[in-house]
């Protein structure tokens, strides 16, 4: 079983097929940017991008993946140039704790992958399960809108 991680085609170990997503890309890739947060998928700090789809990977089976294109927060930058959503986010300061910033900024990233342009209420519709207990909510939509701006 394979499957691509962040552009590079990698092996599902068999005795790694029946754990989730998340735990193998922290526990056995060692990709530790994707966070456990509710582990029922919820909460959306296990969010990876599967298929261009942000996917909760607490709650993917990693045999589920064979022969899909993973990306996580680790694969987002290129050539040592952040992504325009890592950028945005830095220039203003979003996280807090940071916990839940792993999966707001692929949440993010595979919104405007969808749609170049969101309004307000694309933003919300796609952010909307993505929990911030530091409430960071507003500089996100910002961080967003800028990132648009950038690009
Ligand atoms: S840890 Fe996956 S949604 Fe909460
Ligand atoms: S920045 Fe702390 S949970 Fe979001």
């Amino acid at each position: 079983m394979a499957f691509v991680l962040n552009g590079k085609t990698q092996a599902i170990p068999a005795d790694w097929a029946g754990e989730t997503l998340l735990f193998l890309l922290r526990d056995h890739f060692g990709l530790v940017g994707a966070k456990y947060g509710c582990g029922v998928g919820v909460c959306g700090a296990c969010t990876v991008i599967v298929d261009g789809v942000a996917t909760r990977s607490c709650i993917t089976p990693a045999e589920s993946i064979e022969g899909s294109e993973v990306r996580s927060v680790e694969g987002l930058a290129t050539d040592g140039v952040l992504h325009p959503v890592q950028q945005a986010w830095l220039d203003l300061a979003v996280p807090q704790c940071g916990y839940c910033q792993p999966g707001q900024i692929m949440s993010a990233v595979a919104l405007l992958n969808e749609f170049s342009s969101p309004s307000d209420a694309d933003i919300d519709a796609a952010m909307d399960g993505n929990l911030c207990r530091c409430g960071t909510y507003g500089r996100i939509r910002a961080a967003i809108q800028r990132a648009v701006e950038a690009t």
